[in-house]
């Protein structure tokens, strides 16, 4: 039987020259590789006490929003700036070169609710700061945090040190 990592494709110097970009799209476009990601990532979550899934444009959509259905629960999105209709609240971060500003719907946690936020992949975890962030500023509690791949080499793993983490396939290096 095909494991997980069976169905991701690497590619060296993707974006660019040493950057070895690791492709989702070859796991969700098999019906074999979508339903291992999206049941091994649903596992994670068994016993867990929580309300709701978020997950951030654009990949965090594809693997957050199958969970919340799976589990029966509701999503809700983390858009790039400038997409929302509604009154939102916004958070910038860092990126590698320059800065990024991601947005939430104000209304779209509830204070006290459990939240569990999903994406697609851990790299430097400066994505999931600035969701958790935005959960956290809306009064949501992140119980759980939950990835589709992790790149330990970047150490994102060390700046979420204060969440429950999971990843359902870790590469050792960047
Ligand atoms: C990618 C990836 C994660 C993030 C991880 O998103 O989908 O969300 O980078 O990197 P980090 O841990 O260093 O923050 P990106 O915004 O590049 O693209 P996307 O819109 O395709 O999800
Ligand atoms: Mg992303």
């Amino acid at each position: 039987m095909k494991k997980l990592e069976d169905y991701i494709v690497s590619i060296p110097d993707f974006p660019e020259e040493g950057i070895i970009f690791r492709d989702v799209t070859t796991v969700i476009q098999d019906p074999e590789g979508l339903k291992l990601a999206i049941d091994t990532m649903s596992g994670f979550l068994d016993g867990v006490d929580f309300d709701v899934v978020v997950g951030p444009e654009a990949r965090g959509f594809i693997f957050g929003m199958p969970i919340a259905y799976k589990l029966g629960k509701g999503f809700v999105v983390i858009r790039k700036k400038g997409k929302l209709p509604r009154k939102t609240i916004s958070q910038e971060y860092d990126l590698e070169y320059g800065k990024a500003e991601v947005e939430i719907h104000a209304d779209a946690i509830k204070p006290g609710q459990k939240v569990v936020i999903v994406d697609d992949l851990l790299a430097t975890g400066g994505t999931m700061e600035a969701n958790i962030r935005l959960v956290e500023r809306l009064g949501g509690e992140v119980v759980k945090v939950v990835f589709l791949i992790e790149l330990a080499g970047l150490c994102g793993r060390k700046r979420l040190a204060d969440y429950s983490v999971e990843s359902a396939v870790i590469y050792e290096g960047k």
